[in-house]
């Protein structure tokens, strides 16, 4: 006779978000099928009030602001925001739009994952959509790559292509970014929590799966 394999236990992940959430929402509906192999321990913003945290609470996934104005200096809201993200104890962070720059107390300590909405290195930077738009590409896409320490520069996972259209708008062409950025980063996130991708390591990175 022979013994049933237990489920393997999913990984715990922390993801963070500063908006509409749209990316953190297509990983909760992915985390709702046991086989994908990841739980969402917390939701962490760096704003209060936003639909990516109404996003959370409707799942019934704990949430925590951090915000940087509550903090004297940028290195003390690092060490506040590795606080708030150590008490879930995740293996690795998802960077789900997440409108800061993050510090070495947070880089130090866990692999982030983050998504990006252009073919890096092109467009880096909070306005990729719009700057690809202004200087006439007529591609772009999206990109989930590892955060290190600069603007968007960390080593690339995996990419997406999306064509500009001759009358898009930031938002359109956002739309149409985003559809494909969704399932692109529920399919990173899911490969990374199952063991089946290996991620580089990068400068001020900790060890993946700590
Ligand atoms: C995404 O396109 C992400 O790449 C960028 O900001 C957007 C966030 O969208 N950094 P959402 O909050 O997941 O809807």
């Amino acid at each position: 006779m022979t013994t049933p394999t237990p489920p393997t236990e999913p990984t715990g992940i922390v993801v963070l978000v500063s908006g509409s959430g749209t990316n953190l929402q297509a990983l909760i509906d992915a985390a709702a099928d046991p086989a994908y192999g990841v739980r969402i321990l917390a939701v962490g913003a760096d704003r209060a009030g936003i639909t990516g945290l109404h996003r959370a609470a409707a799942a019934g996934i704990p949430t925590f602001v951090c915000r940087v104005a509550d903090f004297v200096t940028r290195a003390e809201w690092d060490a506040g925001l590795a606080s708030r993200i150590d008490d879930h104890a995740p293996a690795f962070v998802v960077s789900a739009g997440f409108m800061k720059l993050l510090g070495p107390e947070v880089l130090g300590r866990w692999t982030v994952i983050n998504t990006h909405p252009a073919l890096l290195p092109s467009f880096p930077g909070a306005h990729a959509v719009r700057d690809a738009l202004a200087a006439g590409a007529t591609e772009t896409g999206c990109t989930v790559h590892v955060v290190d320490s600069g603007v968007d520069t960390g080593p690339v996972i995996a990419q997406a292509r999306v064509a500009v259209e001759q009358d898009d708008t930031e938002d359109s062409l956002h739309d149409r970014i985003k559809a494909l950025e969704h399932p692109l980063l529920v399919q990173v996130v899911g490969e990374v929590a199952r063991g089946e991708r290996s991620l580089p390591t990068v400068d001020g990175t900790g060890p993946q799966g700590r």
